[in-house]
């Protein structure tokens, strides 16, 4: 059996591989574009495994996707792929327009094509699971409910509207077409292989560089935070028990404001990696606010542990733990980043990648 993963070179897609074929033996075909977010670097221990396939390829180029699904016969399709920093989408909306709706569109009209030839039991357990994101919902105020999966859709960036499309365009998949979808909308990951643009990962390496550490408007936006493990192990078991139709919120039951997530990795860098210039918080500046910022999002993770028996094993305390001594264990891998040599990884390191079909 084999699963085919789009933007497994990324943060989460690239953790749920690494995942996968820790605790499975099925078959990974990994299509990733590599834009500045993909880091083939992250997949270093499985790029010789045979139950890994990388190919680098764009989710928009439909007869690539035709081929690998026709050459890999999946039975699941997990679909990460996707321009994910709303800072980079205020500045440049149009790639996050081509990728997650356009990307998106090519992959169902993909998996309908190669679904509707299945047969029998092949066509039954078929699932295209879609990952998308709780910033679809909008904005919280401080003592609205949590969003359930009922919640209207009210995105306000770029990002978020693009993802919210993309949604809407895998419902309509299902509903037409009875393509067996399932979609996830989960709250901000952190943990091992971030890209440090987003808020975590920007603050362990700048506290560390010595470095200022931005923190936007008043810092008292509020997100909920979710290990990226327990999010893979949530994505593992939609995949398993999901229904076909339905949407599944993940969480991490962890809402906290920005400036606390800030304080909190300065603590812990306080206590790991004492600076000889004093406490890391010294290094925290207030700085404009990024337009349309929305204040709070807060996920009623409720429904995925009623139904699928999934919720995170990792607390806050925990999870964040892990993250910043993950980060001063992986100064090669933060190095590579910052430098750009990740970026020459490919050619350097692993000269016979393709797995696309001739
Ligand atoms: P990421 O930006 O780290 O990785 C995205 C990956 O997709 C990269 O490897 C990139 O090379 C690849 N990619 C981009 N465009 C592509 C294309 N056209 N064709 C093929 N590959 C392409 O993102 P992430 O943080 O790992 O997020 C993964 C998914 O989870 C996204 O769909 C995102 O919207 C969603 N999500 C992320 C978070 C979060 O906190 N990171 C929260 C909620 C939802
Ligand atoms: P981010 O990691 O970009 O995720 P998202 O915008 O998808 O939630 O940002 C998380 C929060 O941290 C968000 O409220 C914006 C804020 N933030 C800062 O205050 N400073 C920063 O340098 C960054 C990158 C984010």
């Amino acid at each position: 059996m084999t699963i085919l993963v789009t933007g497994g070179a990324g943060f989460i897609g690239a953790n749920f591989v690494l995942d996968w074929l820790a605790v499975g033996d099925e078959r990974v075909v990994n299509l990733d574009k590599l834009t500045y977010a993909g880091n083939l670097k992250t997949l270093a221990g499985v790029l010789e495994d045979p139950r890994h396939v990388f190919v680098q390829g764009d989710i928009c180029d439909r007869g690539l996707v035709d081929g690998l699904l026709v050459q890999h016969q999946p039975r699941a399709i997990v679909h990460f792929a996707a321009e994910s920093h709303v800072d980079r989408s205020i500045h440049g909306p149009g790639e996050f327009v081509r990728t997650n709706v356009e990307g998106t569109f090519t992959l169902l009209e993909a998996a309908r094509a190669y679904w509707g030839r299945l047969e029998g039991d092949a066509s039954a357990d078929f699932r295209f699971l879609h990952v998308s994101t709780d910033e679809v919902y909008g904005s919280l105020e401080a003592h609205d409910a949590p969003f359930t999966e009922q919640h209207p859709y009210q995105p306000n960036s770029p990002y978020s509207a693009s993802k919210a499309a993309s949604d809407h365009l895998v419902r309509a998949w299902f509903h037409t077409y009875g393509l067996p979808v399932v979609t996830t909308n989960c709250s901000n990951n952190y943990g091992p292989y971030q890209f440090p643009e987003k808020l975590i990962p920007l603050m362990i390496v700048n506290a560390l560089a010595g470095r200022e550490l931005p923190v936007y408007g008043d810092g008292r936006n509020v997100r909920d935070w979710l290990y990226v493990g327990d999010h893979c192990a949530a994505i593992r078991r939609v995949l398993e028990a999901g229904v076909p139709g339905e949407t599944y919120n993940v969480g991490g039951w962890n809402e906290m404001a920005n400036i606390e997530i800030v304080e909190t990795v300065c603590r812990l860098l306080d206590a790991l990696r004492p600076s000889e210039l004093g406490p890391y918080g010294r290094l925290v500046r207030f700085v404009t606010d990024r337009p349309g910022h929305d204040r709070r999002y807060a996920i009623d993770a409720r429904k995925i542990e009623r139904e699928l028996g999934w919720r995170p094993k990792e607390t806050f305390e925990t999870g964040i733990r892990k993250t910043v001594e993950w980060y001063l264990s992986h100064t090669d891998w933060v190095v590579d980043v910052q430098s750009g040599a990740y970026r020459d990884w490919l050619s350097t390191h692993y000269g016979r990648h393709s797995g696309a079909p001739a």
